[in-house]
């Protein structure tokens, strides 16, 4: 039977008469032909996506079948990504493409990169060397070194592999906080001037980017110079959450920054901060997204808002009539354990929140799993993490929520760790039960 099936005809038709919703497509699978319909080429890699789980899902002794089927699909959120903070923790460069393909293979079409953290810079600025000679090695509690970097090459080779798969790479360099990293390559870049280590244990450190000083904006636009060189996509994620203000209220140049503008104190020169860099992206054709954080002081018109701390972030800016993406920390945080955040917890997850209007609804434009990495020292924990809670999280960013059905889902789950296993994904438990 397999040598009868081995004729069949296949067809990539982009038709761009017909309109389709979303990264949309239709496939029919009959005796003769296997036909792929789009107008687009993310709608033809979806539909090669269906048709790739088609196939390994119907697999017996070896042999694969397709059945027929007449399949009419489209994407309910325009943006469906994965944070991985690869700061906390370094992942080389067949990880990151190792989640790209599963990314891809689930439909979904952002990596979000967090490339820079108070523990660690990740990316090679060529005119600030020192940001990945010191930035990018912390000197551990017991006083080994840890650390690692990517160049320039292993991200155009990431950027590109991403691109083949119609995966968009967008990347985070944190402003004004969690910059710890940097401030201990270029010491200047800190309200204090003091020589810091990169950080070596978590949470949320005072030493950040003074706003005060002209050299830290000037820094800041040539690292974001050389990062528009490395990403095509159109947004760069400027970070924006949990910076202190301590030292900014300090600090005579801060201060002087806040009478000079008349701003009303250390949350508006936040405010201040972020639209000046969104200016200078925004003149190089690049949209910002932030953390909620970036609502206090005053939101910057046309900025992206990541809500984590919960959905509110998000509802506040979809009323001001700015987009959002929702990953709150109830669902979408895949660094915490089961008992907080199982499988249904992410399969029930609805990144619409009651009381929006239809306008208000439209301007929310998908979500985001979060995987930080504090407490995932290697890939082992990182897949544990990840898997199989993507899943429910692709299923909710791409399909219909009139169509969940969650012991229906989890039957369909167990179908497929035998293809993450072949993938070398080291999944972990749907939950503590
Ligand atoms: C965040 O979890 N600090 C965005
Ligand atoms: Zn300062």
């Amino acid at each position: 039977t397999n040598a009868a099936h081995a004729n069949v005809k296949i067809y990539l038709l982009m038709d761009s008469m017909r309109s389709f919703k979303n990264e949309g497509y239709s496939l029919e699978v009959n005796q003769a032909e296997v036909k792929l319909t789009s107008n687009t080429e993310e709608g033809i890699h979806r539909a090669l996506a269906s048709l790739k789980q088609l196939i390994l899902l119907n697999e017996t002794d070896g042999s694969y079948f397709l059945p027929c089927v007449k399949i009419e699909d489209w994407a309910s959120f325009e943006h469906r990504g994965l944070l991985l903070d690869c700061s906390r923790h370094f992942f080389e460069v067949d990880v990151i493409k190792k989640y790209i393909d599963l990314l891809a293979f689930y439909k979904m079409n952002t990596l979000h990169w967090h490339l820079t953290e108070d523990q660690g810079w990740r990316i090679a600025i060529d005119k600030y060397p020192k940001l990945t000679e010191i930035g990018a090695y912390r000197t551990e509690a017991d006083g080994s070194i840890y650390g690692g970097f990517y160049s320039k090459e292993d991200i155009k080779e990431i950027v590109a592999y991403a691109t083949s798969k119609q995966i968009e790479v967008i990347p985070e360099i944190e402003l004004p906080g969690h910059s710890q990293a940097a401030v201990a390559a270029y010491p200047h870049l800190s309200c204090t001037g003091q020589s810091v280590p990169v950080a070596n244990d978590w949470g949320v450190f005072k030493e950040i980017y003074c706003a005060g000083n002209d050299s830290v904006f000037i820094f800041l636009e040539d690292v974001l110079t050389e990062v528009m060189e490395l990403f095509p996509s159109d947004y760069i994620h400027i970070g924006g959450d949990e910076a202190p203000k301590v030292r900014w209220a300090e600090c005579d140049k801060c201060q002087r920054r806040i009478s000079e503008e008349g701003l009303a104190g250390a949350e508006e020169l936040q405010s201040y901060f972020i639209r000046r860099i969104q200016t200078f992206l925004s003149e190089n054709g690049k949209q910002i997204i932030g953390w909620d954080e970036i609502l206090e002081g005053g939101l910057a018109k046309g900025a992206l808002v990541q809500s984590w701390r919960g959905m509110e972030g998000g509802i506040e800016a979809v009323k001001h009539g700015n987009q959002a993406i929702m990953s709150p920390t109830s669902h979408a945080y895949f660094d915490y354990g089961l008992d907080a955040i199982d499988l249904k917890k992410v399969y029930s997850f609805n990144p619409i929140p009651a009381g929006l209007s239809k306008e208000e609804q439209e301007l929310i434009i998908g979500g985001e799993c979060n995987m930080w990495t504090e407490h995932v020292p290697d890939e082992k924990t990182l897949d544990s993490r990840v898997f199989p809670r993507l899943l429910a999280m692709a299923e909710v960013l791409w399909s219909d929520s009139t169509s969940r059905d969650y012991p229906e889902f989890v039957e369909r789950v167990q179908t497929h760790y035998p293809l993450l296993e072949k993938h070398g994904v080291q999944y972990g438990k749907e939950s503590v039960a």
